[in-house]
């Protein structure tokens, strides 16, 4: 089996990004699943409590889910033209300590995709991660792209996806991550 962890960057109970993850999930191929975790334990950074206490133990069970993947699929919104705080904050915890970031993220084939109610289709946020990724040390998969904006349009009260071409453009960047993910995974030590 193939397993992808799945992070949406929101808290949101009706969170179009996770709607956006839940319904990747749904179309994934057959022997990959998208394994969708939750940040909503993480607190705050703090250096002091890391130095006190090391990695909180919501941190440290992410960053074992993730170690232990083949890949990685960020959901995130869009917050003033970059990347929502939430979900940076708890990127920076998993960054730590710096020692172990290459157990954890280097050549992790990783996909960023999101959805905004506005028009922009988070692709300022999407672009804003590019730093992040880099020095982590990531694979990340560019071949493809889901900007979804209007999402208020695109996805129903119960969080399915009801705009068809939508649907159909998360299917295909589902298709070609996945057999990314799968590919790396055969030929990764
Ligand atoms: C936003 N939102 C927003 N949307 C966007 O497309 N571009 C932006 O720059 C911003 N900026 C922004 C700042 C702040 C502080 C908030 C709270 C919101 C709107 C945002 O896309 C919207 O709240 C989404 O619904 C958030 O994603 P989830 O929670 O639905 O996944």
């Amino acid at each position: 089996m193939v397993t992808i962890v799945g992070i949406a960057g929101s808290l949101r109970r009706a969170s179009y990004n996770l709607m956006l993850l839940r319904a990747a999930a749904d179309v994934m191929p057959e022997g990959v699943s998208l394994d969708i975790a939750s940040i909503r334990d993480i607190p705050l950074y703090d250096a002091d409590v890391e130095a006190d206490h090391g990695l909180p133990e919501p941190v440290q069970q992410l960053k074992e889910r993730i170690a232990a993947a083949d890949g990685l699929l960020i959901a995130t919104p869009e917050y003033n033209n970059a990347m929502p705080g939430v979900l940076k904050n708890a990127l920076d915890w998993l960054s730590r300590p710096p020692a172990d970031i290459p157990r954890v993220f280097r050549s992790l084939p990783t996909g960023v995709i999101g959805a905004t109610p506005g028009l922009g289709g988070t692709i300022l946020s999407q672009a804003s991660w590019l730093p992040v990724l880099r020095v982590l040390g990531v694979l990340p998969w560019f071949e493809g792209r889901v900007i979804v904006s209007g999402a208020g349009k695109v996805f129903d009260d119960s969080g399915r996806i009801v705009d068809a071409g939508s649907a159909e453009r998360l299917r295909i960047y589902v298709e070609g991550f996945a057999a990314f993910v799968a590919q790396r995974k055969r030929i990764r030590p």
